[in-house]
């Protein structure tokens, strides 16, 4: 039944698009870019250009959703969209199953305006982050590809996508209402500012994650970077919030967290660790710092810490005996090895989907060159059942200084289901 909502509200905004269709599809802005020469054909003598257009795709993190057990750039990584699973695109120099028979202007309109070999691209591609890549970095985004090795590796994009969300001249209408076609244009004057904006909204489209999305999968720009549900992750306030963003760190300390997984204090799990390890570790320092500048300059949602619960002796007792010997008695964590709760603001969300996940299913921390051996948290899902695994995240969220909602039983029992993750052993 939702699906049908949601295929109806699709082809409404699509036919009534089309009028409007140049004005979103307009890439005149590639015409910079060199329509001669395909990929296939293209070899790039400037090693520097090179250089840096690796450097571009390790900010894009362009390898992670393009790679999956088939060659580096291969394709076939499957991705959840309201609309269905998407797979991606092979974007190997391969001239029949990759992206060969492209030249540079067909590249320029499919990274930065989604527009690809088959039709409209499905935004689960960040185009609409992309769109703010100079031109500069895209030649230079393109001379690196030029260097990827041919894979054959014939993907069907949409093969797992019901009708109607399988048509792509649907996501006319989702562009017309969603996509912001525009290069990038800085809201900051100061020049550190700058670049990390240009980097966070750009390059690194870390609102992706970090920014919740409406029914049709698009942004909520009201609530940019103020956290949002990854499918069974959640991705916490990033703006200079001090009570659930990054208001009370300093640049360093998330620069840090950037480079390594860990600011001494939170750890990365699940999606951000991936982030970190295929992407963040090899931006230099000065990005990082630039990035973090950018963030804790951001006003963001402006929550304020509630009153600390009371009451939380069950989930005393069980943090003594499960949980202290690695979290430290006092929430103080090991160093590298697991991390601390007192102070880490990652943890006072409403939504505890990502504490929750760690719980049922255990985590590894990212492994980075800093942090080569990653650290490991165990499950508790065969050991507590719902209301244990709450009291004693209550215990944690409310004790050495934080405070935040009560947890719900039902909101682990839903996760618990949703993760397979079995029953407790009585
Ligand atoms: C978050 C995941 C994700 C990231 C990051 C990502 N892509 Fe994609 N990309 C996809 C998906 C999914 C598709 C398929 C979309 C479709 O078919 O509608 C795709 C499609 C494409 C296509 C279109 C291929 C064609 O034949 O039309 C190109 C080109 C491309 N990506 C290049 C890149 C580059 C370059 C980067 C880095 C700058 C990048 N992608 C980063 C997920 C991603
Ligand atoms: C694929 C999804 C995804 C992307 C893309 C992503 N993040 Fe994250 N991020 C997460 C998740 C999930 C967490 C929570 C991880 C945890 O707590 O273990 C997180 C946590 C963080 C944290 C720690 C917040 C805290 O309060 O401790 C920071 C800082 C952060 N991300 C910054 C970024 C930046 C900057 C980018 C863009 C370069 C980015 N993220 C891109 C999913 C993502
Ligand atoms: C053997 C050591 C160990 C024990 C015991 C342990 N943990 Fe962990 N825990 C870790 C490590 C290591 C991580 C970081 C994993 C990661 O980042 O992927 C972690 C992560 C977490 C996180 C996620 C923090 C974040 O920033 O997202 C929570 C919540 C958590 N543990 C709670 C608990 C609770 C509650 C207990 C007791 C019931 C417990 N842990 C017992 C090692 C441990």
């Amino acid at each position: 039944m939702k699906m049908k909502i949601l295929g109806g509200a699709v082809a409404v905004a699509a036919i009534g698009a089309g009028i409007w269709a140049w004005t979103t599809l307009d890439t005149s802005r590639n015409a910079v870019a060199d329509d001669t020469v395909r990929l296939a054909d293209f070899t790039s003598t400037d090693a520097k250009a090179v250089k840096r257009g690796e450097y571009v795709m390790r900010a894009a993190d362009c390898s992670a959703c393009h790679t999956k057990g088939n060659g580096e750039f291969a394709g076939g990584y499957e991705m959840p969209t309201p609309f269905g699973t998407l797979v991606s695109s092979n974007i190997t120099t391969d001239v029949d199953s990759g992206i060969g028979a492209m030249t540079e202007r067909d590249f320029f309109d499919a990274v930065r305006h989604g527009q690809g070999s088959k039709g409209l691209l499905y935004p689960a591609m960040p185009y609409t982050a992309y769109a703010k890549l100079t031109d500069q970095d895209m030649h230079d985004l393109w001379a690196f590809m030029s260097t990827v090795e041919p894979v054959a590796h014939k993907i069907d994009e949409t093969a797992g996508m019901p009708f109607p969300f399988n048509i792509r001249l649907a996501m006319l209408g989702w562009d017309m209402l969603f996509f912001q076609n525009k290069g990038f244009e800085a809201t900051a004057s100061d020049e550190v500012l700058k670049r990390g904006e240009y980097l966070v909204e750009g390059a690194g489209h870390c609102s992706a994650c970090h920014t919740p999305r409406n029914a049709l999968g698009a942004e909520i720009a009201s609530q940019h970077l103020e956290g949002s549900r990854v499918g069974a992750w959640f991705a916490p306030e990033i703006t200079g919030n001090a009570h659930l963003g990054l208001g009370a760190s300093g640049a360093d300390e998330v620069a840090a967290y950037l480079g390594t997984g860990t600011d001494g204090k939170a750890m990365a799990t699940g999606p951000m660790a991936e982030a970190v390890e295929h992407s963040l570790q090899y931006l230099t320092e000065d990005d990082r710092l630039a990035m973090a500048a950018y963030l804790k300059s951001l006003p963001g949602s402006g929550a304020t810490a509630p009153e600390p619960m009371t009451g939380l002796e069950r989930g005393a007792l069980a943090y003594e005996v499960n949980c202290s010997a690695c979290h430290g008695t006092a929430g103080e964590g090991m160093g590298l090895l697991a991390p601390a709760f007192a102070g880490n603001h990652g943890i006072l969300a409403d939504d505890v989907t990502n504490l929750a996940h760690v719980m049922l299913k255990g985590a590894r921390a990212a492994a980075t060159d800093v942090t080569p051996t990653s650290a490991g948290m165990p499950s508790f899902a065969w050991k507590m059942d719902d209301r244990q695994i709450a009291d004693v995240l209550d215990y944690i969220r409310n004790s050495w200084g934080n405070a935040a909602a009560p947890v719900r039983a039902e909101d682990i029992g839903a996760l618990r289901g949703e993760l397979d993750a079995g029953a407790p052993l009585r």
